[in-house]
């Protein structure tokens, strides 16, 4: 099984591995200039408040040196990496180790359940893939997480329709995971819930900035940087409002979106140098022409790469059913398996790696 993954900030680049949003940038003149995003409060047509919060990792860099455009900085937090060791990472940025180089939404596994529910409060699942499968596992050690629809049986090639799902009454939330990262399955719409104060909370690791999303439509988004906005170790949860603030007692400070929120992202050493390059990633997003211009760009990638397999009379496959197919990751299988090992060492001939997919494909 083949995997190609495409990050859509990197709109050029189309066809390189799943966490390719490194090799477009470059470090200016070895200095790392820092614009930490901060917690984002921002109104909604319907009048509610979303946060944006920056989940880190803590890493360390800001910059000193002995050059003279380069600051002293004596900050209690990240400190200052020694200069060669900077440079060194500047000039390995664009193309590490030949492999072209770049975790944190697992952890949102946990504090979505943590934050917004009891012990004893139902919530619903549907389960498209593996990663939300993850999700609804995690879920259970601090909730009571419900499958009402899953995929498995038919290898996670399909989406349900909406109407088909059987939600619990009184459910306190509604997880779905947008883009399933391994299985290619991407909602194209997203369901309601049913309850009035029911809240749809989606995983958007990979799929995050690709295309316009309704906000308001959610009572939490979360996504891991590392496919579309930057390097891996930054998350973003953007989470409205009124919700925030009633953890379960045993929420870990680090999980806790309250703490977040009253600190600006800024509760622990924040990662500089993933947030700083998220900052570049949304810059050229919006040079590009916002999310909107992207979503068009990717329509039309996918076309492409899509076309190209169901055109192959059977020579390619892709699995999943024509209408949630992934814009972001496309699986596809070789109509005869033993050309597979073939097709990956041409493939790296073109200089196209990591494309074999992963066993989890059989599921
Ligand atoms: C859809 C989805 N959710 C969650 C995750 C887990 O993210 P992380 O590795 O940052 O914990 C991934 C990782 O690839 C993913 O693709």
């Amino acid at each position: 099984m083949t995997t190609v993954a495409m990050s859509s900030a990197a709109a050029d680049t189309a066809f390189r591995h799943q966490s390719s949003c490194l090799h477009q940038h470059h470090c200016p003149s070895g200095g790392l200039p820092l614009k930490p995003l901060p917690s984002v409060q921002q109104r909604c047509p319907q009048g509610s408040f979303h946060h944006l919060l920056i989940h880190q990792t803590p890493s360390a860099a800001t910059a000193a040196s002995s050059s003279p455009d380069r600051v002293f900085n004596f900050a209690a937090g990240p400190a200052t990496l020694p200069e060669n060791v900077l440079l060194k990472a500047q000039s390995e940025l664009y193309n590490w180790n030949g492999c072209g180089m770049s975790g944190g939404a697992t952890t949102q596994f946990a504090a979505v359940p943590l934050n917004l529910c009891s012990p004893d409060d139902v919530v619903d699942y549907v389960v498209t893939g593996s990663w939300g499968d993850k999700a609804f596992k995690e879920a259970a050690k601090y909730c009571k997480p419900k499958t009402i629809w899953s995929g498995k049986s038919e290898k996670y090639t399909k989406i349900p329709t909406f109407d088909a799902l059987e939600q619990t009454p009184g459910a306190k939330y509604l997880h779905i995971c947008a883009n399933e990262t391994i299985h290619g399955v991407e909602f194209k719409d997203y369901p309601k819930p049913a309850g009035e104060s029911t809240l749809l909370i989606a995983d958007m690791s990979s799929n995050f900035c690709s295309k316009p999303v309704d906000v308001t439509k959610f009572g939490v988004i979360y996504a891991g940087a590392q496919k579309n906005v930057g390097p891996s170790g930054v998350t973003i949860v953007i989470i409205r409002s009124d919700l925030i603030g009633n953890a379960q007692p045993i929420t870990p400070v680090m999980l806790d979106y309250k703490i977040h929120a009253d600190n600006n992202s800024l509760y622990n050493t924040p990662p500089c140098y993933g947030i700083y390059m998220c900052g570049l990633v949304f810059e050229d997003l919006i040079a590009q022409g916002g999310l909107s211009e992207v979503e068009k760009k990717n329509v039309k990638k996918g076309g492409i790469l899509y076309d190209a397999i169901d055109g192959s009379k059977g020579f390619y496959r892709c699995p999943v059913e024509k209408s949630v197919r992934s814009l972001m990751n496309v699986p596809f299988t070789l109509a005869k398996p033993e050309l597979e090992a073939e097709f990956i060492k041409e493939a790296a001939k073109e200089k196209m790696v990591q494309l074999k997919g992963t066993d989890r494909l059989a599921a």
